[in-house]
C-alpha cells in the first residue's frame, strides 16, 4: 500500500542552542518519571522534557487504578490469564508474563516511594475489580484519583532529586537526530518560554527514553488530555523505528456524554463504578449487557463498548445510561446514608455534578470515546526500539502486553514495570558520544487548521466501527489534509502534523486488518480470523518509503485453551 504523508522531518528552525545530557526522557507521567528515578545514580545527567507542566499528561487522569496480583488468593497466573483473554489473541505472552510477575513488586516500590493507596481499616490494600478481571486486584488511591496520587508522589521524588534529574517543562520534542549507524545522537526540542532555553535547540545525548503517552486527540472525543497528540510515535517513526498494532485503539465504554458537539477531553466514568455494582441500561431501562457476556456489565472493554454502540445504532439514541444510583444508599428523603459516592468516587461525583448530573439520584449519560492506544513504538522486553539508543515505555510503546485490547488498569502497571526494565539495561548500553549526521530528510508541516476535520473524519470512519469503504474514504481525506501546506510554524502545526502522521498509519493498518478482533471492529469482516490475521501489522520507513508489513504470530489466548 502506498502512503503519502509527512514522513521526513518536521519543518522547524535550525537549533539555536545546544546542551547535552546522557539520557533524555521525553514525557513526565508514570513511565517517564519512573525511568528517570530508576536511572538516577546510574548515568551522569538525566534530562526530563515535558510538553506542558510535569503533571499534565495522562497519568494524572487515571481513575480506576493499577492492577497487580496483590490480594489474597490472587496470583500472577490469574492476572496473566485475564490479560491474555482481553488481548484477544494478540498479546506477546512473554511480555505479559513479565508484566504480571514483576507487577506486584513494582507496585510495592511505588508505595515505598510515597504513593498512598486506599487501605482497609486493618491496613491491607483495598482492591477493587474492573472489566475483564476475575479477581479484585485494582489498587486505587483517593477513591478515584489514583493517577493524581501516583503523579504527585513521583513528582515529589523527582523534585527531591534535582539537580541530578533536570526538568524542562513546556518543551516539545520535535525530532531525533541520528548518527551514521542510524542510532540516537540528539533530540531537537522546542521550548516555549522564559528560562535558559527558548525556541528550537538540540540536546546531544547517548540515549532517549520515549514516554510521551498516546494519541487520543486523533479523535473528536477522548478521555486523553490535550497533550496526547501522538508526538512520540510520529517522532520515532520518522527516525526509522517500527510502529506496531496501531489499529488497536481502545474506546472506553463509559465516558460521560456531554452533547454531540462536545469535543476534546471528556469526563471518564471509571469502570470501577461498574466494579462497585453500577450497570448499563438503555432508554427503556433494559439492562442490555445481560446475556452478552458471562461477566455482564464487567465484560472486557471492547465487548461493552460494542454492546453500547450497537444499542445506540439500533435505537437511534446518541448515548446510553449508567445506573449507579443504588451505590449511594439513599434514605427516604433522598440523602445519602452511607456517603459511598463521596468516599469512593469523589472526583467523578464532583465532575458529574458540575455537568448537572447527580449520580446518587440521576442516570449518567454515557457513550464510548477514545481512551487508549494499545499499539505504538514496537519494543522488546527491555523497552528497546528498532533504533539504537531509543527506548519506549508506557502508552507510546507497544510492548506486547495489551494485544488487541488492553485489560483495565494494566496501563499504569505497564509504564512502571517496563521503565524499571529500561533502567536495568540502558546504563550498560549507553552509546558513545557521537556527532549527528546532517539531516537530509525532506521537511514537512501540515497546517494546524486541519485538526478538527481530521478528528471528525477519524471519529466517524476509523473509530469504534470501521469498514473498508469508510477507511478508504478517511485515508483519502487524511492524505488531502496532509497536503495542506502550513502557513505558520509552531506547536499547533507540529502537533497537527504528528496527528496526521499517526492517523494515516492507524487508518492504513485498520484497512489492512480484514477481521474483527478486540478493539478493532470491522463491519464488513465481523469475525475474528486467526488463519489470516493472528499477528501484527508493523509500519516503518524503509529506504525512504513507508512500508507496512504483517507478521504472523500464534494467537496467545489459544495457548491458554481459552475460547473467545
Ligand atoms: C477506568 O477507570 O475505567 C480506566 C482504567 C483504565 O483505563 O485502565
Amino acid at each position: 500500500m502506498t502512503v503519502r504523508r509527512v514522513d521526513g522531518r518536521l519543518a522547524a528552525p535550525e537549533p539555536g542552542w545546544s546542551v547535552s545530557a546522557d539520557v533524555v526522557v521525553v514525557g513526565s507521567g508514570i513511565a517517564g518519571l519512573t525511568a528517570a528515578l530508576r536511572l538516577r545514580g546510574q548515568v551522569d545527567r538525566i534530562l526530563v522534557v515535558t510538553k506542558d507542566v510535569l503533571g499534565a499528561g495522562s497519568t494524572q487522569w487515571a481513575q480506576g487504578g493499577i492492577a497487580a496480583a496483590l490480594g489474597p488468593g490472587d496470583t500472577p497466573e490469574q492476572h496473566e490469564h485475564d490479560t491474555l483473554v482481553a488481548g484477544a489473541g494478540a498479546c506477546d505472552p512473554q511480555a505479559v508474563r513479565v508484566l504480571v510477575t514483576e507487577g506486584p513488586e513494582a507496585v510495592r516500590e511505588l508505595i515505598a516511594l510515597g504513593a498512598h493507596f486506599d487501605l482497609h481499616p486493618g491496613g491491607e490494600l483495598s482492591l477493587t475489580r474492573e472489566g475483564g478481571h476475575h479477581r479484585d486486584r485494582i489498587a486505587h488511591a483517593g477513591g478515584d484519583a489514583t493517577g493524581a496520587e501516583i503523579q504527585r508522589a513521583l513528582i515529589a521524588a523527582v523534585v527531591a532529586h534535582a539537580p541530578e534529574i533536570e526538568v524542562v517543562e513546556h518543551a516539545l520534542a520535535v525530532d531525533l537526530l541520528v548518527t551514521d549507524d542510524g542510532g540516537v545522537a540528539a533530540v531537537t526540542l522546542h521550548v516555549m518560554g522564559e528560562g535558559q532555553h527558548d525556541g528550537v535547540g538540540a540536546v546531544r545525548c547517548r540515549a532517549v527514553v520515549l514516554a510521551s503517552g498516546g494519541l487520543g486527540q486523533v479523535f473528536s472525543q477522548t478521555t486523553n488530555p490535550a497533550v496526547a497528540t501522538g508526538d512520540g510515535m510520529a517522532l520515532a517513526y520518522r527516525a526509522g523505528a517500527v510502529l506496531r498494532d496501531l489499529e488497536f485503539v481502545q474506546f472506553h465504554p463509559t465516558v460521560m456524554w456531554l452533547g454531540s458537539d462536545s469535543r476534546g477531553q471528556q469526563p471518564l466514568i471509571s469502570e470501577a463504578v461498574r466494579g462497585e455494582g453500577a450497570f448499563l441500561v438503555d432508554w427503556e431501562g433494559n439492562r442490555f449487557m445481560q446475556g452478552v457476556h458471562e461477566l455482564g456489565d464487567l465484560a472486557p472493554r471492547d465487548v461493552v463498548a460494542k454492546a453500547i454502540t450497537r444499542r445506540m445504532i439500533e435505537t437511534g439514541h446518541p448515548h446510553m445510561w449508567l445506573d449507579a444510583r443504588h451505590l449511594g444508599d439513599l434514605d427516604a428523603s433522598g440523602a445519602s446514608v452511607s456517603g459511598f459516592w463521596a468516599r469512593r468516587f469523589p472526583s467523578i461525583l464532583a465532575t458529574c455534578r458540575r455537568h448537572g448530573v447527580d449520580p446518587e439520584t440521576d442516570l449518567i449519560p454515557v457513550a464510548p470515546a477514545c481512551h487508549y492506544a494499545s499499539g505504538g513504538v514496537a519494543t522488546d522486553l527491555w523497552g528497546r526500539t528498532s533504533v539504537p539508543g531509543l527506548y519506549a515505555t508506557g502508552e507510546v510503546a507497544c510492548s506486547g502486553v495489551h494485544g488487541a485490547n488492553r485489560l483495565a488498569s494494566n496501563s499504569l502497571l505497564e509504564g512502571l514495570v517496563f521503565s524499571r526494565r529500561i533502567a536495568e539495561v540502558l546504563p550498560r548500553e549507553l552509546r558513545p558520544w557521537a556527532e549527528p549526521v546532517a539531516d537530509t530528510r525532506e521537511p514537512g508541516l501540515v497546517d494546524a487548521s486541519v485538526r478538527l476535520v481530521l478528528q471528525e473524519e477519524m471519529t466517524s470512519r476509523a473509530g469504534v466501527l470501521r469498514s473498508a469503504s469508510g477507511l478508504r474514504s478517511v485515508i483519502g481525506s487524511v492524505d488531502r489534509l496532509a497536503a495542506a501546506p502550513a502557513t505558520t510554524l509552531g506547536q499547533d502545526a507540529w502537533e497537527t502534523t504528528n496527528l496526521v502522521t499517526v492517523a494515516r498509519l492507524l487508518a492504513g493498518a485498520a484497512l489492512v486488518r480484514e477481521e474483527t478482533r478486540g478493539s478493532h471492529w470491522r463491519e464488513d469482516f465481523p469475525d475474528r480470523d486467526d488463519p489470516r490475521w493472528a499477528g501484527h501489522i508493523d509500519w516503518a520507513i524503509l529506504d525512504g518509503r513507508p512500508c507496512e508489513e504483517f507478521h504472523a504470530a500464534a494467537p496467545t489466548d489459544e495457548l491458554l485453551g481459552v475460547t473467545t
